[in-house]
């Protein structure tokens, strides 16, 4: 792990509507460094997605200062620095499998990435599917197709907004160990947020956990589990007293 890339002070979040005014993040200061991977826990509406979004230079901060690879989110965003998966995939239903992860590279009139499509589809194990239109997935294959799209112009920082909640427990379960091969053969940088405690502990180096709105930092855990992470790590005790701690902490801050 070299210095941080992602550099968080004193973040502050509020919105204005007509019924007011709304804080979601108070005073949030965290790091993620290099290579690292960072999951994120919170009650239900504490503003998590708020926080990826202006990760992701997609949602100008209230206050304080965010600052990814070094710089301001929004030029990391145009230098395709960012890459994004939410949790439905959004794929083009009128293009294919490989026509979705080309996509972007169209838009943005790239003829050369610095991944290929073709690989990439390789790599997640969906090579055979390529000429496939999205309703032809399952959904675990269709956010497989969203991780490819978000990877194509090999971003340094890879943003997760509880991307396998919509499936169903063993598909989610195996895209969990989908994701680490992929991360172990990438190794982004990744911020994931679940709200599944298991889900964190058994992806994450470090978990944050958020207060309920306005969120604040309310607690943090590095997670001992040696990698490659593998399945029988779930029975282990510290597997166990990590997700029994998270629980406790996610508990006290709801
Ligand atoms: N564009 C917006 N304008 C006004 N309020 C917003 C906007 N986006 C989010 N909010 C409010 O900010 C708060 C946090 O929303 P956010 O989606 O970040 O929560 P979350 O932690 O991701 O929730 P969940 O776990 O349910 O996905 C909510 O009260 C929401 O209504
Ligand atoms: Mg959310």
């Amino acid at each position: 792990m070299t210095g941080p890339l992602v550099e968080v002070q004193g973040l502050i979040k509020g919105f204005e509507s007509s019924a007011g005014h709304l804080l979601v993040l108070r005073d949030l200061t965290f790091r993620v460094g290099a290579g690292e991977f960072v999951a994120v826990v919170g009650p239900s509406g504490c503003g998590k997605t708020t926080l990826l979004r202006i990760l992701a230079g997609l949602l100008p901060p209230s206050g304080g200062s965010v600052a990814v690879a070094g710089c301001d989110p929004r030029l990391a965003r145009r230098e395709k620095q960012v890459g994004f998966v939410f949790q439905t995939p959004a794929l083009l239903p009128w293009r294919t499998v490989l026509e979705n992860v080309r996509l972007a590279l169209e838009v943005n009139r790239v003829s050369r990435p610095a991944l290929k499509p073709e690989d990439l589809l390789e790599l997640m194990g969906l090579a055979e599917f390529a000429d496939y239109y999205p309703h032809q997935l399952s959904g675990g294959m269709a956010q497989r197709v969203a991780l490819a799209r978000a990877l194509v112009f090999d971003p340094k920082l890879l943003l997760m907004d509880e991307p396998f909640s919509a499936l169903d427990e063993l598909t989610r379960s195996a895209m969990r160990y989908e994701l680490l091969r992929v991360w172990e053969q990438t190794r982004k940088t990744v911020v994931f947020v679940t709200h599944s405690i298991p889900e964190a502990v058994i992806l994450a180096d470090r978990v944050l956990v958020l207060s309920r709105r306005p969120a604040h930092l309310a607690g943090e855990l590095v997670v001992n589990l040696p990698r490659p992470r593998t399945e029988d790590m779930e029975d282990s005790v510290p597997f166990q007293e990590a997700v029994r701690w998270l629980k406790l902490r996610l508990r006290a801050a709801a």
